[in-house]
């Protein structure tokens, strides 16, 4: 199995093997949001860096997961081992002008990249779908009916047209942000309005879970979103494609054994992966509930539904 880039944080692409064989290799350059990405990177380059970037050009080959965590390569890489409430303070602006951690971090992981103010939430959702397309796309509610088990629901259904859906729709609902648990697509529009939103959402967050400072440390995040993977796979009743991981230590902290002996992922670490989101700055976790938030529903009966499937659908035909 392999995991690429997503709004989120990874998802899967299904060819396990390519990652066991590229044990040895460095380059992040085997899937296809990479590639585009790579691209993205040789024409960055010329410009004069205004955030932090890699000091080396590739991925860490040390990392748990390909291109998931490049701290030692990092501009800003002493920072990524320290708690991030300590850096956000360090860096409070006068202007009151929030400290943007997809900058600062910028490829710290090939899915934390800093591509610009985001400026027009609906087109950056977009933007983040179609980056997440390629060809295994089976087309609306053709992929298998899932079944998920996780904490307060029962029977929540969704198809599996990709398989990064498998994570990217029970984070959603867990978070609340699907269409159909309160969350008005309209208001997207109102850019203000929607980061306001995001914020009180970080502060529901924190008000519930009070992550203490030392739980917010950014390379341990980075590290933990391939174990998140993992653990959704464990919350959803078989089959679907996710297995656990061919990295053992992933496996280890992920507490997978097998897929009827595995720790399944709950709303705190959930909760966790977003609460970062918002420390590295309310536009980014903005922008992430956006994405969460376009993309799918809950119907009666629990089910998650996308797209033209929902009440609203983002201007562009899927
Ligand atoms: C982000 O990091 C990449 C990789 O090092 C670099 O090429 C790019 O210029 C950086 N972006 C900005 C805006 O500094
Ligand atoms: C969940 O589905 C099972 C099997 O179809 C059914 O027996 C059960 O009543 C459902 N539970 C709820 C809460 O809908
Ligand atoms: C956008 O939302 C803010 C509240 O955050 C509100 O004050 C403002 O009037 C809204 N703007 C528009 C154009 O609706
Ligand atoms: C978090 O802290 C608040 C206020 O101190 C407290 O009311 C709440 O019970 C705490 N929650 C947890 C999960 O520890
Ligand atoms: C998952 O992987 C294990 C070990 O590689 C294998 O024995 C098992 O059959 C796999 N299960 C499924 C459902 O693919």
């Amino acid at each position: 199995m392999q995991y690429s880039m997503s709004q989120h944080g990874i998802v899967l692409l299904a060819v396990w093997q390519i990652w066991a064989a590229a044990e040895g290799a460095t380059e992040c350059n085997e899937e296809r949001a990479t590639n585009m990405l790579q691209l993205e990177f040789t024409r960055m380059k010329t410009r004069d860096e205004v955030c932090g970037h890699l000091l080396v050009e590739e991925c860490d080959p040390e990392a748990y997961y390909t291109c998931s965590n490049n701290c030692r390569f990092h501009s800003n890489g002493r920072d990524c081992f320290r708690p991030l409430p300590d850096i956000l303070a360090e860096h409070a602006d006068p202007t009151g002008a929030e400290f943007d951690g997809y900058c600062y971090f910028n490829w710290t992981a090939n899915w934390l990249t800093y591509n610009g103010a985001i400026l027009d939430f609906e087109q950056a959702a977009i933007e983040s779908i179609l980056n997440l397309r390629d060809s295994s796309y089976s087309g609306l509610s053709s992929g298998p009916l899932i079944t998920y088990r996780f904490e307060g629901v029962e029977n929540l259904t969704t198809h599996l047209d990709m398989d990064h859906y498998l994570y990217d729709d029970l984070y959603a609902y867990s978070l609340g942000f699907l269409q159909g648990q309160g969350l008005e697509p309209a208001w997207m529009k109102n850019t203000s309005l929607w980061v306001a939103l995001s914020k009180q959402r970080c502060e529901e967050i924190q008000a519930k879970y009070n992550f203490t400072k030392d739980e917010l440390i950014l390379s341990e995040w980075l590290d933990r979103n391939i174990v998140l993977a993992v653990m959704t796979g464990c919350s959803t009743e078989w089959p679907h494609p996710w297995n656990g991981s061919a990295n053992p230590a992933i496996n280890e902290m992920a507490g997978w054994r097998s897929s009827t002996d595995c720790k399944p992922v709950t709303h705190r670490e959930y909760a966790k992966h977003y609460y970062v989101k918002c420390l590295l700055g309310h536009r980014n976790s903005a922008a992430d509930m956006a994405y969460s938030n376009s993309r799918a529903c809950l119907l009666d009966g629990n089910h998650i539904a996308h797209f033209s499937e929902c009440p609203y659908a983002p201007d562009v035909d899927f």
